[in-house]
């Protein structure tokens, strides 16, 4: 394959977590990738991990809740590697707060970022595809949290909800161009974002849930990410493919 086909992936998020071990596996994999995130220098160490496996990777900033910034990261990637075939939009905060004692600050700012962000990364990358010519597919971080509910984390719900139904939606609307959407369903990866609910105790809760009581790792995520963005796995589409190690069964 030469350089000029070989896949060119978009990771926001790519920063920590799911995101950086994401970048590493579609890296390991032989694709080149955007690493995409708000905070630039753990966006930088993860190119630096993978340029040291002797992959392919820039940085580029987003917000991914300015629609403005996730058009630019799109275009910039498309001048940078010449072509768009994976966006993984995975970026996300944890929004928890109970209902009736919500902080509305924290309330816009989960919905900005993990269900505008998703929009955007959706309209931004499908656009570009179609234009393209690409029969790329776009995967959005979705959760467990998009149909189990939970106290305590009301806003983070509504996005997660909302993020399925715009992947089921977007899926139809791009499937005439060869486009697929899926969203991936986590139960809970071992990240930061979670460790903010040990001191609600519902870390403990969580891990119960999880087949085999430990945590599920990031890069076990970042595997089944990788798996669903292949040609292989192209009657994926519309789909929410559980990543959650049993979390919900
Ligand atoms: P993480 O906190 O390790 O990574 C989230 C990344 O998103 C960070 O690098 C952060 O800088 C970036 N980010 C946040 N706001 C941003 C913005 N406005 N623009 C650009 N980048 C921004 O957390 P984790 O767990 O890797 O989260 C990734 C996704 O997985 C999120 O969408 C999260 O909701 C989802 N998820 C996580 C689960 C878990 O148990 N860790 C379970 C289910 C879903």
């Amino acid at each position: 394959m030469t350089t000029a086909n070989k896949r060119v992936a978009i990771i926001t998020g790519g920063a920590s977590g799911i995101g950086r071990e994401t970048s590493l596996q579609f890296a390991r994999k032989g694709d080149r990738v955007v690493v995409a995130d708000f905070n630039e220098a753990g966006g930088q160490e993860t190119v630096r991990l993978i340029h040291e496996l002797g992959g392919e990777a820039v940085f580029i900033q987003v917000d991914v809740s300015n629609q403005q910034s996730v058009n630019a990261l799109v275009q910039q990637a498309v001048d940078t590697y010449g072509r768009l075939d994976v966006m993984f939009n995975n970026a996300g905060i944890g929004g928890a707060g109970p209902v009736l004692e919500q902080n509305m600050d924290l309330y816009h700012k989960t919905i900005a970022v993990n269900q505008h962000g998703v929009a955007y990364g959706i309209m931004a990358a499908g656009r570009k595809m179609k234009e393209l010519g690409i029969r790329g597919v776009i995967i959005n971080t979705a959760s467990v949290f998009g149909f189990l509910a939970s106290p305590g984390t009301f806003a983070y719900h509504a996005t997660k909800g909302a993020v399925i139904m715009m992947s089921k939606s977007a899926a139809l609307e791009l499937a005439p161009y060869g486009i697929r959407v899926v969203a991936v369903a986590p139960g809970a990866v071992d990240t930061p974002i979670i460790q903010g609910y040990k001191n609600a105790g519902m870390l403990d809760s969580m891990r119960a849930k999880v087949m085999g009581g430990e945590l599920t790792k990031p890069e076990t995520v970042a595997k089944s990410v990788y798996l669903v963005s292949l040609d292989e796995a192209e009657a994926i589409t519309g789909s929410v493919v559980m990543v959650d190690q049993g979390y919900a069964s």
